[in-house]
């Protein structure tokens, strides 16, 4: 469905070619909200300037050419020349009808593309730490909105299952036992089994040479080590998936995708830098020197693809997720949902891609910059003495909270139900915080914020649908039956009714900018539009029942738009709370 801005876009647009020549038919009409009316086209001030002529006289011209009767009832030429656009009631309302029995509930269909996704990515044996938390929570909604808008979407979850931590990681694996106690460490507290690999590593040299000798014998393919190897990521799967499990996405084990995937392809794309001339030997590493990117006093930074001791790095793994998804899942969108200071990196890695041919000029990769979660202190957030955040616990403490909250306002409930809705607000409130700012900027973790019910928090969306499905409940009537007819006379009900035509375009805006928060925008405009709506127009109370059945045709929209649009966020509804 084409939302009213859209529609008005290619009347100004025919009336600017008839008005002014077949060459403007194309020209932008500029349409915005306005404060006077419900649009403005701002095109004739512009195309006054290139036509040496008054704005208001080529206002004049383009209304004298546009057709717009069947959904305006005002067009006026206002200030400098502006075309103010006010829309008719019934043809809002005839809208609102369309979306209501619209099947796709308002998400456009768009013509299909194959776009590979890196997101979440933690490392094996390590806690996974609230940047994870971040581009996971990101990317899964970036996944969720490129699907339903029509897009086979890829899932790559680059997990670091690779490189010299792991034969201090497998000695410690052995000492320690397989199968004991501080073995299963690995699934519920990574980082102990790490430290405790780590002080291994720095307080005993025998410990250090085994464990050197280790990753020797992994790099070889030794049968035993590899599969110690394969046991520890096995471990840290069981850990990663309990976390996607709490948090409610979508990533499976079959998105599983890390580093060693790319083990055999290395080597042959060191040789074709190497023999193409892309890259070349500098203190006994291969490099790639690219024109633009130097550091301090001008000196060139290289991608360093195979370090002087032969062993290969981040970067040429990266190059071959570029070259794998392009050429094996034929993807021409690449996105990167990383976090903001590997920038650097990845515009390195695309252009050495470029140069080799591997990244086509169709294909266009993206970093997704997640940026900082900080603490109050405004410092990257950090337990009180300083160890990196347990996830697990800080989700559990999101439900613990949620679940106070819940135990105030509804006392009425059994403790099951009370501890489903606590589950689904406490995650919902993480995940909505998360991606309710642009996904680049930092923000300072705060519970009582994002628990809040007033603001641009989940539960307060949440909550507007709880309220819509309990005015539902209370008349007896289900939801998905609403059928109408919808008419639009109050001005609050002409509010909720227009908010609710821009639900497309704020999926697609998503779609297209790859910015979540833009949803959640819209949806927190759409709740207030309902609340609006709510205090001053009654549903169960409406006297006539035409006025009560459109009334329901516009909660039911409402309700569906709202749980549509959190679903694509992955944040759940409750239906109650
Ligand atoms: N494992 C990395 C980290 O924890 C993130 C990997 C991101 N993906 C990539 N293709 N480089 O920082």
């Amino acid at each position: 469905m084409a939302a009213p801005q859209e529609i008005l876009a290619t009347r100004v647009q025919s009336a600017l070619g008839a008005a002014l020549g077949a060459e403007f038919a194309e020209t932008d009409p500029v349409i915005r909200p306005s404060q006077f009316a419900d649009y403005q086209a701002n095109a004739a001030l512009a195309l006054a300037k290139r036509l040496g002529r008054a704005p208001r006289d080529v206002a004049a011209d383009i209304v004298a050419q546009l057709d717009v009767d069947d959904m305006c009832r005002q067009v006026e030429i206002s200030g400098p020349g502006f075309v103010n656009l006010t829309l008719r009631e019934d043809w809002i309302a005839a809208q609102a009808q369309e979306l209501l029995n619209d099947p796709r509930a308002g998400v456009p269909q768009q013509e299909s593309e194959t776009v590979a996704i890196d997101y979440s990515a933690p490392n094996v044996a390590k806690e996974m730490h609230v940047g994870h938390l971040r581009t996971t929570v990101v990317g899964d909604a970036l996944v969720r909105v490129l699907e339903a808008l029509g897009h086979d979407v890829v899932r790559q979850n680059h997990i670091g299952d690779w490189g010299t931590p792991f034969g201090m990681l497998i000695e410690h694996l052995l000492d320690v036992g397989e199968g004991s106690a501080e073995a299963e460490l690995v699934k519920t507290d990574p980082n102990a089994f790490y430290q405790a690999a780590r002080e291994q590593f720095d307080g005993s040299a025998e410990f250090a040479a085994r464990a050197r000798k280790r990753v020797v014998d992994l790099q070889a393919g030794d049968a035993e080590t590899l599969r110690l190897w394969r046991e520890l990521v096995e471990l840290s799967t069981v850990y990663f998936n309990r976390i996607y499990d709490k948090l409610d996405v979508t990533l499976t084990d079959a998105d599983l995708a890390g580093e060693s995937k790319y083990n055999d392809m290395l080597p042959g794309i060191c040789d074709e830098l190497e023999r193409e001339g892309i890259a070349e030997i500098s203190d006994g590493a291969l490099c790639v020197f690219l024109e633009g990117f130097t550091g301090r006093e001008g000196k060139p930074v290289p991608l360093i693809v195979r370090k002087s001791d032969g062993g290969y790095g981040y970067g040429t793994t990266d190059l071959a997720t570029v070259k794998y998804r392009v050429e094996h899942l034929g993807a021409r969108r690449l996105l990167y949902v990383i976090g903001a200071p590997q920038s650097l990196h990845l515009r390195m890695v695309w252009e050495t891609a470029r140069k080799a041919g591997w990244l086509p000029e169709d294909v266009e990769p993206v970093h997704v910059q997640i940026g900082n979660v900080l603490g109050a202190d405004g410092k990257i957030l950090r337990t009180r003495s300083g160890k990196p955040i347990r996830l697990v616990e800080l989700l559990d403490e999101a439900i613990e909270r949620a679940a106070k909250v819940v135990a105030d306002n509804r006392p009425d409930l059994d403790e099951d139900t009370r501890a489903g809705i606590a589950r689904e607000v406490g995650i919902g409130a993480v995940k909505y915080a998360d991606l309710s700012v642009s996904h680049d900027s930092e923000y300072v973790f705060d519970f009582d914020r994002m628990l809040a019910l007033n603001g641009n928090t989940g539960p307060y969306l949440q909550y507007a649908t709880a309220r819509i499905r309990s005015i539902f409940r209370k008349g007896g009537v289900d939801p998905t039956a609403a059928a109408g007819p919808v008419a639009v006379t109050e001005p609050a009900e002409r509010e909720l009714a227009l908010a609710l035509l821009g639900f497309g375009p704020a999926v697609a805006t998503v779609g297209a900018t790859l910015e979540p928060h833009r949803l959640c925008a819209y949806l927190f405009e759409l709740a207030q539009a309902f609340t609006g709506f709510f205090e001053h127009c009654p549903v169960l109370q409406a006297e006539d029942p035409a006025v009560r059945d459109s009334r329901f045709a516009l909660i039911a929209t409402t309700l569906r738009t709202l749980e549509t649009g959190l679903n694509l966020l992955g944040v759940r509804a409750p239906e109650q709370m």
